[in-house]
């Protein structure tokens, strides 16, 4: 059945292959982007998703920003929270806007847009709700002790909304994506890169579309039995 999803940093990277494949599995998706008005007025062109410009980071922006998706498409039945940053820095070095940018992106952003879809979800007792976290919200990771914090939190918040929305049949789950291929993990200096590619298993870094795959079952209707969980794909570099 077709619902309407909103994928938050939709754009580009994993967000735009979860977006493409929410499509493909038949829902009315909106994506979300931060800044890039070229890369999504591109993404628009390529694939006919449309895009919703606003900060996640923003409670206010997220409340008007669902209102108009709910307008032109219908109350949402599907969030995904993707949308994050990196500000990497050994922690001798992190600065508090470093802490703080982060953890408004990637964690405060995660409250921002659930808390203004949920008490919709709960009225149509229907949701289906995933973070994507990450390998490093699990492990930890040299010079992320903030985006590892904010990850991490994450986890913890996908399980207790999981325990909130089960009466409701709203779903909560997290993915946790190892390295890939993307503009955040190509930004990492390229004999770190190296480095990290030798400690993954598979041999490779990840595929965005290989995350998409995860969202789309979780967020499809037969997934109503799983909640709270969460999918590590990571080649095998960690398990949790
Ligand atoms: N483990 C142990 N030591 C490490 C290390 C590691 N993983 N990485 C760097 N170091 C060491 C260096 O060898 C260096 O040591 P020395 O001082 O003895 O030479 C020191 O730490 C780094 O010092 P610098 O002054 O050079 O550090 P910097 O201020 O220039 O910062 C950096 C460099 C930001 C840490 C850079 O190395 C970096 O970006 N590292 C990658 C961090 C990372 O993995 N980020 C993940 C991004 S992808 C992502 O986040 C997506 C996802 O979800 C998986």
């Amino acid at each position: 059945m077709g619902r309407t999803a909103i994928v938050t940093g939709g754009s580009r990277g994993i967000g735009a292959a979860i977006a493409k494949a929410l499509k493909e599995a038949g829902h009315q998706v909106a994506a979300t982007y931060g800044g890039n008005d070229e890369a999504a007025a591109k993404f628009t062109d390529e694939t006919g998703i449309k895009t919703f410009k606003f900060d996640v980071g923003d409670y206010d922006a997220c409340k008007k920003g669902v209102a108009e998706v709910e307008d032109a498409m219908g109350g949402v039945g599907i969030l995904v929270n993707n949308a994050g940053i990196t500000r990497d820095a050994p922690f001798h070095k992190m600065t508090p806007e470093q802490w703080h940018d982060v953890i408004n992106t990637n964690l405060t952003g995660v409250f921002n847009m659930t808390h203004n879809v949920w008490n919709g979800m709960r009225e149509r007792e229907f949701g289906r709700i995933v973070t994507i976290s990450s390998i490093n919200g699990q492990k930890g990771q040299f010079a992320q002790a903030n985006y590892a914090a904010s990850k991490a939190g994450d986890l913890g918040f996908t399980k207790s909304l999981a325990q909130e929305g089960a009466k409701k049949g709203i779903t909560v789950n997290a993915v946790c994506p190892g390295y890939i291929a993307t503009d955040m993990v190509m930004a990492v200096p390229e004999k770190v890169r190296e480095s990290i590619i030798a400690q993954i298993p598979v041999g490779r870094l990840g595929e965005a579309e290989e995350i998409a795959r995860c969202v789309a079952f979780l967020t499809s209707d037969d997934a109503g039995f799983i909640t709270g969980a969460t999918i590590s794909a990571n080649g095998g570099q960690y398990f949790a």
